[in-house]
């Protein structure tokens, strides 16, 4: 079929929502995007220039040094900070312990928030993120928002973190959640919401399989109605 939507999956910390997507624009042949991914490679980026991110004057100062780009080499999503893949580099503590900050700074956000849209022009794509359904692409056809749980996410995070062999607590990774939650949903830019037209999939007791199969079906029927 030539006609594509876009596919806008938002939801809180460590729910799923990115292998969801992930999953979901393979099984389209559409591009998978992860949003938080930006704000990761611009947290890193402030660790790696010993930038605070409670110096606002700072990051104001190097945010058009920061280039960020994302390719699909092996067909995996990939992005790179100043050419740079960071890709695995962004998912640490460290960078994690940061990130909420850095997405809450207007002018952090209104940078990723331009490239997000333009990677939409096209359509035919899945976009995972806090703000997608809501100011990303408020006209997607299809939004969904995703939740799980705080112990189910906990543990899927640790499981996540242990099998890529990146040491960390159930303690320290609850913490990290509960943290990012917060920031996330309270700040003043685009806080995390469910777009009123979005569906809610609470994926606690639901495998990977039975998600996907109920994603595919209403991306189906929304691909019918657009
Ligand atoms: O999805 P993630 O955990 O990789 O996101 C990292 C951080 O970036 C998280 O604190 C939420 C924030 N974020 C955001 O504010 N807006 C997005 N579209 C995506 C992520």
């Amino acid at each position: 079929m030539d006609r594509k939507i876009n596919i806008a999956i938002d939801g809180h910390s460590s729910c799923g929502k990115s292998t969801l997507a992930k999953a979901l624009a393979k099984a389209l042949g559409y591009i998978y995007i992860d949003s938080g991914a930006m704000y990761r490679a611009v947290a890193l980026h402030l660790i790696q220039n010993n930038i605070s991110v409670s110096d606002l004057q700072a990051v104001l100062a190097v945010l058009d040094d920061i280039d960020i780009t994302i390719a699909y080499p092996d067909g995996q999503f990939t992005i790179y900070l100043n050419a740079e893949d960071v890709t695995q580099r962004i998912i640490q503590l460290d960078v994690s312990s940061i990130v909420s900050e850095v997405a809450a700074m207007s002018a952090v956000r209104s940078k990723l928030v331009q490239i997000q849209k333009s990677l939409g022009e096209k359509k035919g794509v899945v976009m995972d993120g806090r703000d997608i359904g809501t100011v990303v692409f408020p006209e997607a056809e299809l939004k969904l928002f995703v939740t799980a749980n705080l112990e189910v996410r906990t543990q899927r995070r640790y499981d996540e973190l242990i099998a890529k062999r990146m040491p960390a607590s159930i303690e320290e990774v609850e913490n990290n959640l509960q943290h990012r939650d917060h920031i996330d949903s309270t700040r003043d830019d685009s806080p995390l919401r469910k777009a009123a037209d979005a569906l809610l999939i609470d994926n606690s007791y639901m495998d990977r399989k039975e998600q996907l199969y109920l994603a595919q079906k209403l991306a189906t029927e929304r691909l019918m109605l657009s």
